[in-house]
């Protein structure tokens, strides 16, 4: 079969380096893709989510399945376009409708949607200008610190975690006022949680699920979880404290509620979920939804993902996953993420990269922001590669992981060296 896969990160690259190992694939395109996904399948010049130009793709190049890659398409309804499309409809979209996927576009929606499925998350209130009123009362009924999210996609960076009441109310006012643009025009105010995250991926078909294995992100830019924000600077995987006990918790409370109030509400969903869950003390609680695979979760998930990942894909078109298995790989499985200086801030570009051919073979080096010029690959954007690597335990793995990151070069590179250090 072949099969069209869109976005362009890191992601991307782990999931077509995964999809092109299937004896079940002859061609795989990736649109837009990057200097990585071009040495596993076909680069397209296709935006993830221009539609016309991607049916036009799918039907002049006899496209059988489209996975979608990042939320954005998803949450402008990439799914739904292919269903109501009358040359479009019998090819399979992985990825929710768009009405699903409101459970990343607007955290209002998850918020209410766990409530009413009894997902345990923290107390929260959602305010617009019309009940600031309520928004103050509520935020002086919580104690420090005080999280306020955008309702909308803003990019990863529309939460807040503000330690003072005073400011925290002034901050809801400038969210309200526009400071992420319509993303915040309403503001979900919840109650923080204290507690160790971990990032849980549940592939369905609509009625059945597989859990994938757990990893945990470094989200933080600095060493020791500080500093800015970032799209991600590592991953492990497994997560030891996601032990059996835990997933059984995780399992019982939150997944099964989850695909089965999607299935009552009938809202069509066939892809993957993403939980991004809090352990507190030892109950886990949903911090957010996200309507994708993480990112650089992906490139450790999928490396330990030992089964056939288009079996799988297969088996959630055809609505028949539970006939389908899934098989964890045993080992463990890290990924370091090298970045261009100044990221999360303002950083440079088009540094070219060297030493990828002298990585040594127990490195898979999957390709976040980079392109291909004139033979040579440049950096292309804030996160740039991530090497990633199996062991026998983590330890191991990072080993071999910081060897790769320390062979691979461009101008001001940096990388975390504790990834995995509070595990
Ligand atoms: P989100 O975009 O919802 O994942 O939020 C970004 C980050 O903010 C999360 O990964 C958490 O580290 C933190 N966060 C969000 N909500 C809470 C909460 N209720 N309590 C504590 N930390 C939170
Ligand atoms: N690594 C977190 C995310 O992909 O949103």
């Amino acid at each position: 079969m072949n099969i069209l896969l869109l976005g362009s990160g890191g992601r991307e690259h782990a999931i077509a380096w995964k999809i092109a190992q299937s004896p079940k694939v002859d061609k795989l395109f990736i649109a837009p893709g990057n200097a990585g996904t071009a040495l596993v399948g076909t680069n397209v010049d296709i935006k993830a989510d221009d539609f016309a130009a991607i049916k036009d793709f799918v039907l002049a190049n006899q496209v059988n399945m489209v996975v979608v890659g990042p939320e954005d398409p998803l949450v402008k309804g990439v799914y739904d376009y292919f269903k109501k499309d009358e040359a479009l409809s019998s090819i399979p979209v992985i990825g929710p409708s768009g009405e699903g996927a409101q459970l990343e576009g607007s955290k209002d929606f998850a918020k209410a949607f766990m409530m009413r499925h009894n997902i345990p998350t923290a107390r929260y209130k959602s305010i617009s200008v019309e009940n600031l009123e309520e928004g103050y009362a509520f935020l002086e009924s919580l104690s420090a610190p005080y999280v306020l999210k955008a309702d909308g996609l803003a990019a990863g960076k529309g939460v807040l975690i503000i330690d003072n009441l005073e400011e925290a109310k002034k901050e809801l006012g400038d969210m309200l006022g526009g400071m992420f643009g319509d993303a915040s025009k309403t503001v979900v105010i919840e109650e923080f949680l204290d507690g160790i995250e971990c990032s849980v991926f549940v592939l369905t078909d609509g009625n059945d699920y597989k859990v994938l294995p757990v990893a945990k992100d470094y989200k933080r830019i600095g060493e020791g979880n500080t500093g800015l924000n970032t799209g991600g600077m590592g991953a492990v995987s497994p997560v030891p404290f996601a032990d059996e006990v835990f997933m059984a918790k995780v399992d019982e409370r939150i997944i099964r509620p989850t695909v089965e109030g999607l299935k009552a509400e009938h809202i069509d969903y066939k892809g993957f979920i993403f939980l991004g869950l809090i352990n507190v003390k030892n109950e886990p609680m949903v911090i957010e939804y996200n309507c994708r695979m993480g990112d650089p979760e992906t490139e450790v998930v999928m490396l330990r993902i030992q089964s056939d990942l288009v079996d799988l894909l297969e088996g959630v078109a055809e609505g028949n996953l539970a006939g389908r298995t899934l098989v964890q790989d045993p080992r463990a499985a890290v990924t370091v993420m090298l970045v261009s200086g100044g990221y999360p801030e303002a950083y440079e570009k088009n540094k070219v990269i060297t030493g990828l051919d002298g990585v040594s073979s127990n490195n898979i080096v999957f390709h976040a922001g980079t392109k291909l010029v004139d033979g040579q690959i440049l950096t292309n954007g804030g996160r740039v590669i991530a090497v990633s690597s199996y062991g026998a335990t983590k330890e191991e793995a990072l080993a071999q992981s910081f060897a790769g990151a320390k062979q691979i070069d461009f101008d001001k590179k940096y990388f975390r060296r504790d990834i995995g250090f509070d595990l």
